[in-house]
């Protein structure tokens, strides 16, 4: 999908297809011409409903209130415009005149993230029609936007976008291509496109490195463990920033093994890992001016002879040692050893991980938004207004010291679950806290990703599957510092 700014009226762009959007005010805009069909066919133009008249050319959406929405109904007209044969489509920005760098972002993202679909594995593809978007410069005003300042947004939110369908697609290919080996060569060849830093570390590198508690998750599958380390380093950066993900290519649960019907969809537990390669990949291209790093743990959680149990006593890269309770709760025992890993090794100023880390966060805020946790509230409140201005949703869920009580092992230095069966989000954040050093806990933000990163129904701007959360909040939120 390309796009070119057009710096005309909508109703002067000639295109095999016009994407008219409705506000809340109805069919009164100028830019409706079929106000009789329309209310024949009962449209009013409300939040995500969409009116395809093949015979005038248009296709007329309704985007209800306020820019939030803004997104949601493009990515629905975007699913119409596929069903025909159009080649070209118009649309005009669909904010007012003072507001179009929210109307162009959420065009780019509405039509770009709206289109995706993941057929690799099908044996009729879907063919792409759809090649060019043709933006007019007019806004719901009637006012032109500056067409260079549209440009520029439209090209930056094109490769951000391309990045988000980069991490969708790493996460929705199964487990058996995408191991941690597969996934370090995804990550290299993506380094090597855009300029990157890239070190991969295998078995003997953990090892030797003392980074038990990730070795110990990674034993028992056939497919070996990868430590992959990336970096962009910009001239003149203003701060340096880890991303640490987590990036389970298969989640079993290990010996506490998952019912059949928890395991489906444990290929989604690379999510971390592949929005923090989409990240680094968006922000490479984008050029920002802040120095990235990306850590990423990929393993398998599996069973066998030569799995860690429930019970063993593991060591961690920091000293501190982890009584195995539940194999399940591995994401966090791979993700302390890489956060001290980034720690030692990269001294950032700030440090992000993110993981499909509990089933406790969806419980606790929904599928659709991201938990927020850490100890600083200045920086948790900067990722909520970066996921606010993003087209992401995102909530903080509060620490506090009788949660951390209940890591308390009576054989070594911390359980790795909580002795109870609430809090299991906080918990799990606070387990991560042990292995943040004194000088960093306020450089630290956890972000639990598991609700969003694959839900199995499409919503918003959202396919069934992979959605790619992260990626587009934490480059705002890096555009930010
Ligand atoms: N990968 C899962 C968390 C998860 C659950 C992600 C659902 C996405 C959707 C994680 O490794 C896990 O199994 N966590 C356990 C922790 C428990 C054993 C303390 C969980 O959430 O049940
Ligand atoms: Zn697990
Ligand atoms: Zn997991």
């Amino acid at each position: 999908m390309k796009f070119e700014i057009v710096d005309k009226k909508i109703d002067d762009i000639g295109a095999d297809l016009t994407l008219v959007p409705v506000t809340k005010e109805g069919l009164s805009h100028a830019w409706v011409k079929d106000r009789a069909v329309l209310e024949k066919m009962k449209f009013k133009g409300e939040a995500d409903t969409v009116a395809y008249l093949p015979e005038s050319g248009r296709i007329y959406f309704g985007i209800g209130e306020g820019d939030e929405g803004l997104q949601d109904a493009v990515a629905a007209a975007v699913k119409t415009v596929l069903g025909t044969e159009a080649k070209t489509v118009a649309v005009p920005l669909c904010t007012v005149h003072e507001v179009h760098e929210a109307g162009a972002k959420a065009l780019v993202d509405g039509l770009m993230l709206g289109a995706y679909s993941f057929d690799k594995y099908k044996s009729k593809k879907s063919e792409a029609v759809l090649e060019k978007v043709l933006v007019s410069t007019e806004a719901l005003d009637g006012q032109n936007a500056d067409a260079a300042s549209v440009q520029s947004i439209v090209d930056e939110r094109t490769k951000l976008a391309e990045s988000v369908n980069f991490t969708r697609d790493i996460i929705n290919s199964m487990p058996e291509e995408v191991t941690p080996v597969k996934l370090a060569e995804i990550a290299s060849e993506m380094a090597k496109e855009n300029g990157l830093e890239c070190n991969i570390y295998d078995e003997a590198y953990l090892k030797k490195n003392k980074m038990n508690a990730f070795h110990s998750v990674a034993r028992a599958s056939t497919n070996p463990p990868r430590l992959i380390h990336l970096a962009y380093k910009p001239k003149n950066a203003k701060k340096k920033v880890v991303l640490v993900g987590k990036g389970l290519t298969y989640d079993s649960g290990g010996l506490s093994l998952k019912p059949s019907d928890f395991m489906v969809t444990m290929k989604a537990d690379k999510s971390g890992a592949s929005a923090v390669l989409g990240i680094i990949r968006a922000v490479a291209s984008i050029g920002l001016d802040v120095e990235v790093h990306v850590v990423a743990g990929a393993a398998e959680n599996m069973i066998g002879g030569n799995a860690y149990k429930p019970d063993d006593v593991l060591t961690s890269r920091s000293g501190k040692t982890i009584e195995v309770r539940n194999t399940d709760a591995e994401g966090r025992l791979v993700l302390a050893d890489c956060l001290t890993f980034a720690q030692e090794e990269i001294k950032p100023d700030l440090i992000v991980d993110m993981a499909t880390l509990t089933g406790a966060c969806v419980v606790a805020v929904g599928e659709y938004t991201t938990g927020v946790m850490g100890h600083n509230e200045a920086l948790k409140s900067s990722m909520l207004t970066a996921a606010d201005a993003s087209g992401e949703l995102a909530a903080t869920l509060p620490f506090n010291k009788y949660l951390k009580k209940l890591l308390k092992s009576e054989v070594a230095d911390l359980s790795n679950i909580g002795s109870s069966r609430y809090g299991g989000a906080i918990t799990a954040a606070l387990f991560l806290s042990e292995f943040i050093e004194e000088e960093y806990k306020d450089k630290w933000l956890h972000l639990d990703i598991a609700g969003p990163a694959y839900v199995e129904k499409a919503w918003g701007c959202n396919p069934h599957g992979a959605s790619g959360a992260g990626v587009r909040m934490v480059v705002e939120w890096l555009k930010s510092l």
